[in-house]
């Protein structure tokens, strides 16, 4: 009976074979997005020209630590495919990401991305979004109480999250309300809502953006693809 972990790196490995020499890639982050930088690792130390744009700091650290060259992405406006992880994955592909706490920058680097490949294992995989992770929502300190005030009007039960007692702060000096919603019924919808809510500096609903779910089944890596290329970057 394969590990989640084993799933996992199935998906990260299926992923290797989306790059190609001489790619900027924006790497993700969690410990799938992490299985996959190893790999990225493996393919520089053979010899492919290859740089990376992290997502956040954690994953620029284990990119220097693991020999992968990093380009920062104030020079460049593009990379030229996108590999992370996700916490939910819908029928439509359409994600939940941020239990990481990275979602800000990670929503940036999917958005600039040619291509954005997500890397799971079969359980992110839901019938809709929200069934089991709540949506981070990361906010300027300044303003989270209203921020959740503000959530708590559009129906969710919200939490601030804590890293040893302490208000969690992203990369980004930022605090994540994790928010509950009873039914999230119109993800789109709400992904409006949410975003405009001042003090609201990005949410971890990524609706149209994947090209490409790879999936760790234990038989095998399930490929599933969204119908041409997305438009709406959310
Ligand atoms: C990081 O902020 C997240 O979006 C991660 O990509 C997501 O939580 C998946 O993490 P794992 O690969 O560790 O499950």
């Amino acid at each position: 009976m394969p590990s989640t972990g084993d799933l996992k790196r199935e998906a990260a490995e299926a992923a290797l074979g989306y790059v190609k020499p001489g790619m900027v890639l924006g790497l993700g982050t969690g410990s799938t997005a992490r299985l996959f930088l190893e790999g990225v690792a493996r393919l520089v130390a053979g010899g492919m020209d290859l740089k990376g744009v992290p997502t956040s700091l954690a994953t620029a650290g284990a990119a220097k630590d693991l020999g992968v060259p990093l380009t920062s992405f104030e020079e460049r406006a593009s990379v030229d495919l996108a590999v992370d992880g996700a916490d939910e994955v819908d029928p439509k592909l359409d994600l939940i990401k941020g239990l990481g706490g990275a979602l800000f920058r990670e929503k940036i680097v999917a958005a600039a991305a040619q291509q954005f490949v997500v890397i799971v294992d079969e359980s992110k995989l839901v019938p809709r979004l929200g069934v089991r992770a709540p949506v981070p929502v990361e906010v300027h300190p300044f303003g989270w109480r209203f921020a959740a005030k503000s959530l708590e009007s559009l129906g969710a039960t919200v939490d601030l999250r804590r890293a040893s007692g302490e208000a969690f702060r992203t990369d980004n000096g930022n605090h994540i309300l994790d928010a509950r919603f009873p039914s999230l019924a119109s993800a789109e919808r709400l992904a409006g809502q949410i975003a405009a809510i001042p003090g609201v500096v990005g949410h971890g609903l990524f609706l149209k953006m994947a090209s490409t779910v790879l999936v760790g089944t234990g038989k095998g890596v399930r490929t599933l693809r969204r119908p041409g290329k997305p438009r709406r970057k959310s």
